[in-house]
């Protein structure tokens, strides 16, 4: 499908955006392993969240609306076939952790673009565990009682952190995880919740072997890398909409700081708990841009799904932005350095690829142009943002596949536009 973009000087309204994708997909698995039935409201409406349920419900697990009927921890029953993760990293990866620890073994698999990104670096802690792992195709478990293990991440994960964590709910004594910049932790949140043994101290999350874990009864917070999109559209056009009930768990909202740094104003308000995170409406005050982009080392790590977004945004800055350590973006559903610096320069920005990032020049004048998405949810949104701000129409080659993420993502466009 072709999306057509026109410009506009104003938005206007409210809306919601879809379920926060990381807390989905951990409540469908958590959920799935709970000692009786789970309620949850407000799951992510894209595909990648499609493809866990679709997992879980191979293995055994009755998935019905809001109702999550856990089995319990040994209640997984082996799948007919290979277990379809299709374009979503994060059901493969947190799935090979929970499985690597059954007593039977699973094939995982994946569309094109999922076949081609790195597993080593989840198999390399699971095999330390005692697990049988093979890859490609990935195919995990089949020998039980895995050991707990200390793993020193090497670069920061959420998908390799939860992996662990999951293997260690099965594996004798404390397995435990170090990283060197703290990734999202819905995961360590809900088992915390779930009666878990889940130990948090700075850098590093521990978990005990678990003989059962409580249901939950939640309401799934809205996506802020959803959120983000329109973060920067509304900053561009200056323009006060309200994005409410969005996740603002610290550990995903470095993006919103890092804008506030360069003189926007962003404000979280009504703030409460849903699910133990904490949630927030997204406001907006009068941007006063003084300078570009400069990110790199944690920062670049701790919005790493943002930063598609953030290119957008340095385009029309009034200086050179750079954008460094984000090589951890050449192996997401595409390369997105790549991505984004093709689509961007179709359509006039001064921007150049480095090894891990970019520079942009700014500001520069957008024009309308022909894009390609490559299949890629968060490209073929971030390049509709840049539309919003270029002359004449923009046209995005593939951009079905915001269904991924946020299937109403064009909707909303047309409504707030
Ligand atoms: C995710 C973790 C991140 C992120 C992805 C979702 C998660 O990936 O980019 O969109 O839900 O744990 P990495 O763990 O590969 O950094």
């Amino acid at each position: 499908m072709i999306a057509t973009v026109r410009p506009v000087r104003h938005l206007e309204g409210a809306i919601r955006v879809p379920g926060d994708k990381s807390i989905s997909h951990r409540a469908l698995i958590l959920g799935s392993i709970a000692s009786g039935v789970s309620k949850v409201r407000g799951l992510s409406t894209g595909a990648d969240v499609q493809s866990t349920a679709s997992c879980m419900r191979a293995l055994g697990v009755e998935i019905e609306g809001s109702s999550i009927g856990g089995v319990g921890m040994t209640g997984l029953r082996a799948a007919e076939g290979p277990l379809d993760c299709a374009n979503s990293g994060t059901t493969m990866r947190l799935l090979a952790g929970l499985l690597a620890a059954q007593p039977f073994e699973s094939e995982l698999a994946g569309d094109e673009s999922l076949s081609t990104r790195p597993m080593d670096r989840v198999m390399g802690p699971l095999r330390e565990m005692g697990a049988a792992v093979a890859w490609p195709p990935l195919k995990v478990g089949g020998r039980t009682r895995l050991r707990g293990i200390d793993y020193e991440a090497a670069s920061p994960s959420a998908q390799v952190k939860s992996a662990i964590l999951l293997a260690g709910l099965y594996a004798d004594g404390t397995t435990s995880v170090r990283e060197t910049v703290k990734t999202r932790d819905h995961t360590e949140v809900m088992l915390a919740a779930m009666g878990a043994n889940v130990m948090v101290d700075g850098l590093r999350v521990a978990v005990e072997r678990a003989e059962s874990l409580r249901p939950f009864d939640i309401d799934v917070p809205g996506d802020f890398s959803a959120a983000a999109f329109w973060i920067v559209a509304a900053v561009l056009a200056n323009s006060r909409i309200r994005l409410a009930g969005v996740g603002v768990n610290p550990t995903r909202t470095a993006f919103a700081h890092t804008l506030n740094d360069l003189g926007c104003d962003i404000r979280i308000t009504n703030p409460r708990l849903e699910a133990n995170e904490p949630v927030g409406d997204i406001a907006f005050g009068l941007t006063h841009f003084q300078r570009p982009v400069t990110v790199g080392g944690t920062r670049t790590a701790e919005m790493i799904d943002e930063l598609p977004a953030l290119a957008v945004l340095a385009t029309q800055m009034i200086g050179t932005s750079v954008i460094a350590d984000a090589s951890e973006l050449r192996v997401k559903e595409c390369d997105r350095l790549d991505a984004m610096a093709e689509g961007l320069s179709a359509m006039g920005a001064d921007i150049s690829v480095e090894e891990d990032g970019w520079i942009i020049k700014g500001p520069c004048r957008l024009e309308g142009a022909r894009v390609d998405s490559r299949g890629d949810h968060r490209i073929a949104m971030s390049l509709a943002i840049a539309g919003l701000f270029a002359a004449g129409k923009t046209e995005i080659e593939g951009a079905e596949c915001v269904d991924i993420s946020y299937p109403d993502f064009f909707d909303h466009l047309e409504y707030l536009a």
